[in-house]
């Protein structure tokens, strides 16, 4: 199915969350946004999400198009299509109720476990994005590509290498190499790929069987989210395993950084705020600042530097490097705000430092898109001090806001933030430099002209998303021509 010359490549773009419906970290914003550029830019596009709950309910214009009976995953499985609100981007959902029909979040339950039956859930996202990209597919959009998100869209690419007749080309984007989607050899027996890419030259990962491996392996073009990173995993130690096949694909990898949603993250328009502003109306953030004080139970106090920082609370993040310093850090003083959910440990360690700090540290142990986007505009400077970060949201965010991110120079913060300029940046992943870091920003904050120049250099950033889209555009159109 190669694209003619004159039109736009029709894309099939294929996710495991989208925003506003379903959300969990950046992925799910991402999905939300770029489609619907690459719609602006003249693409025909649809984006394939399971039907989950929260799917079903909020997804526009819901109509039957197909039930497939027989697949491996589960005897009868719908296709609707549908729109995303807020856009109007076409979607196709998987209606599969004995996968997808439960609460708690896309990848796990309530206690945090991965659902047991996870395999089966992707490979089932999967199978149904091959045969959208094959000629056995019910519907008359027959896309060029088949765009992958992530290890739970993984399988396409191996699937599609081993369908007969015509099919679309893949794209596999890793978001984060640091999840896989690794199972055991008897999961691969229920997916039906022919057993010999059970090896090394394939599916095969250390003796298990690796969804993001066969994405990498069997795409004929890999993305990541940024340049940097794109060379970071290439190496040990953020190649997580797949250095090898990564650094041997290099001439098919390629790093294009994620955009925003301008208009969804936007100071001077944004209804989730106390007080909308912009870089000729700063009071307005004052006002932010102020609701999100009191909101947090902090001293109400226009002049204390706050610090904010909203994340998975894992590893990656760095989040253990602020509680570190944290008792330090407050001595300033400052005052810190921390919304966010993962591990357990850490999320106590932010419980406690709040209880033992009243009135100058809120942590908000959950997830609040409302509340994510107050801390943006309410606070005076944003910490991400990830250990790597493929791109990374809320710094770009952060800078549109008025709010300069602190940042370790990893993947796309080193790609996004300059130092001294827009936010601050630290070379070497220690609590020292993070601190001295902080400590920097914290003079720049008494310096008034200063200070209002770095809000005003990150304010005026263009981070949108049509430098990137027309990136992607260019490359399926040089994948198409191969
Ligand atoms: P990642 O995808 O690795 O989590 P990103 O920076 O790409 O990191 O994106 C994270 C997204 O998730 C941002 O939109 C951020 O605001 C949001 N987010 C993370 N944790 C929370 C939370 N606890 N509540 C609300 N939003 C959150
Ligand atoms: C991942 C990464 C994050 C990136 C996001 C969207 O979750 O951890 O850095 O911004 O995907 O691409």
């Amino acid at each position: 199915m190669a694209a003619s010359k004159s039109k736009n490549p029709q894309v099939l773009f294929v996710t495991p969350e989208i925003y506003p419906l379903i959300k969990t970290g950046g992925l799910a914003d991402i999905s939300g946004s770029l489609p619907a550029t690459l719609r602006e830019l003249g693409t025909e596009i649809r984006v394939l999400v399971p039907g989950y709950p929260k799917v079903l309910a909020g997804a526009k214009n819901k109509r039957l198009r197909h039930v497939f009976h027989g697949l491996p995953e589960a005897a009868e499985v719908r296709l609707l299509s549908a729109s995303l609100p807020g856009s109007g981007v076409p979607l196709l959902i998987i209606e599969c109720p004995t996968l997808y029909q439960r609460d708690g979040s896309p990848y796990q339950d309530h206690s945090g476990a991965d659902w047991p039956d996870n395999d089966r859930r992707f490979s089932l996202l999967s199978r149904v994005a091959a045969i959208l990209g094959s000629d056995a597919s019910p519907l008359a959009f027959h896309p060029d590509i088949v765009h992958c998100n992530d290890w739970q869209s993984g399988l396409v690419p191996a699937l599609l290498h081993f369908a007969p007749g015509k099919k679309a080309a893949t794209v596999m984007t890793i978001h984060n190499l640091a999840f896989q989607g690794i199972f055991p050899p008897k999961s691969f027996n229920q997916v039906g790929l022919p057993p010999e890419s059970f090896s090394i030259e394939g599916v095969e990962y250390y003796g298990n069987f690796s969804f993001l491996k066969a994405g990498l392996y069997y795409a004929d073009h890999i993305t990541t989210v940024s340049p940097t990173y794109a060379r970071e995993i290439q190496q040990e130690p953020l190649g997580f395993g797949m250095q090898g096949l990564l650094a041997k694909r290099h001439a098919s990898l390629t790093g294009v950084v994620n955009g925003i949603d301008m208009d969804d993250w936007n100071p001077a328009a944004d209804p989730r705020l106390a007080k909308p502003y912009d870089a000729g109306h700063m009071a307005g953030k004052a006002a932010n600042k102020r609701a999100l004080q009191e909101k947090m139970g902090l001293a109400i106090d226009p002049d204390i530097p706050l610090l904010g920082m909203i994340s998975r609370i894992t590893h990656q993040k760095g989040g253990d490097l602020l509680l570190e310093i944290a008792p330090q850090l407050l001595q300033e003083p400052v005052q810190i705000v921390l919304l966010g959910t993962g591990d357990a440990t850490l999320e106590n360690g932010f419980r406690q430092l709040a209880d033992t700090h009243p009135g100058s540290v809120g942590a908000m142990i959950g997830f609040d898109e409302g509340l994510s986007h107050l801390i943006e505009a309410g606070a005076d400077m944003f910490l991400m001090p990830s250990r790597f970060e493929p791109c990374g949201l809320n710094q770009m965010y952060s800078q549109r806001y008025g709010t300069p991110p602190i940042v370790h120079a990893t993947g796309g913060l080193a790609d996004t933030v300059e130092d001294g300029v827009s936010g601050f940046v630290f070379d070497q992943e220690t609590t020292t430099e993070f601190h001295r870091c902080i400590q920097r920003a914290l003079a720049a904050y008494r310096d008034k002209k200063t200070w209002r120049q770095i809000l005003r250099n990150g304010m005026k950033r263009d981070f949108s998303w049509t430098k990137s889209a027309e990136e992607y555009m260019a490359l399926y159109e040089t994948i198409l021509n191969k």
